[in-house]
């Protein structure tokens, strides 16, 4: 495996391998966390277009725990601003001896068009509403280590709710969790449904309600307002009411479900309980999880027994 583009390129096998191995970056815990030299003398860098809190900050950490040099690049600060293109810059990035990039962009398929734009190893952090692999990855590690799974996701019921349609979250993890065995419920406004395609795996409801109590896990979506043209919800409130985790449907909950959600979320919007007061509450065990599973991706793509770049020499 030399990129991480999609979750469509995993196999069950990568799947299960890249958690095991998150499995025993995560043994330590958060007071020791494990720190290895697998990267000891290559240089990742953090190339986001796009803001980005969790999964920037992770990568960067995971890097550096495995020993690597890490670049950090944010659009704002870039030259960018003087009208070089994104081809340009990951070139000059490149061309600074980068064996892997973690790329997030607000266009869908950015990341891929840069693996003709450098030989480094490329990771999508996000692009677009197409992809969100590594969200994906740490959601199931979170998943499986909460019913403890160790061989897929067999048994598992999973409502994603929401603002499916402009979510990466949502087209990752219908096919990651899908194909480890979980039984994928997407739920949403008509207006704000997945692609056909997208969702051919799942069972597609637009009634929370029906489902709230029979999950295992409940999966919240942020509303995308950023990418919400107008007419495709009457109202937030309206939205609210019929798609929000609130007090009352919080208490139909079963006694083992989980709340996740990827972050950030919308107080008062799709999350209208503290999740604080929610005991089944895993979205900070989502963030603190996305170390060891960002560790377990570059290790693989990047580590000592990932394969060499043609050539021999890996990056540049
Ligand atoms: N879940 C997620 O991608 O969060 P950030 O936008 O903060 O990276």
């Amino acid at each position: 495996m030399k990129h991480l583009l999609s979750t469509a390129e995993l196999t069950r096998v990568d799947i299960l391998a890249l958690l095991r191995l998150a499995t025993e970056f995560a043994a330590g815990g958060r007071e020791r966390p494990a720190r290895r030299d697998d990267l000891a003398g290559r240089v990742v860098a953090s190339v986001f277009f796009e803001d980005s809190t969790r999964t920037r900050l992770s990568f960067e950490t995971a890097a550096k725990r495995l020993s690597a040099e890490v670049l950090g690049f944010t659009a704002g600060s870039s030259s960018l601003n003087k009208g070089e293109s994104v081809r340009d810059t990951i070139e000059t990035l490149s061309a600074m001896g980068v064996d892997a990039m973690v790329i997030r962009h607000r266009s869908s398929g950015v990341p891929r068009s840069a693996t003709e734009w450098t030989d480094a190893s490329i990771v999508n952090a996000g692009d677009g509403w197409h992809q969100h692999p590594t969200q994906s990855l740490l959601d199931a590690f979170v998943i499986a280590r909460e019913f403890g799974l160790t061989d897929g996701l067999d048994g598992i019921r999973v409502a994603i709710v929401g603002d499916l349609r402009h979510s990466r979250v949502a087209r990752s993890n219908v096919d990651l969790l899908g194909r480890l065995g979980a039984e994928v419920i997407l739920v949403s406004p008509p207006s704000l449904s997945l692609d056909a395609g997208a969702a051919c795996r799942a069972v597609v409801s637009h009634d929370l309600d029906e489902h709230v109590g029979s999950v295992d896990v409940l999966y919240m979506l942020r509303v995308q307002r950023e990418r919400m043209t107008a007419g495709l919800i009457p109202s937030m409130e309206e939205y609210s009411r019929r798609y929000a985790l609130d007090a009352s449907r919080a208490s139909r909950l079963s006694a083992t479900a989980i709340v996740m959600h990827p972050g950030p979320m919308n107080r008062g919007v799709e999350m209208r309980v503290d999740p604080a007061d929610l005991p089944g509450s895993r979205i900070l065990d989502q963030v603190a999880a996305g170390i060891p599973v960002r560790m377990a991706v570059l290790a693989t793509l990047v580590g000592p027994t990932s394969a060499p770049a043609p050539g021999g020499s890996r990056g540049h």
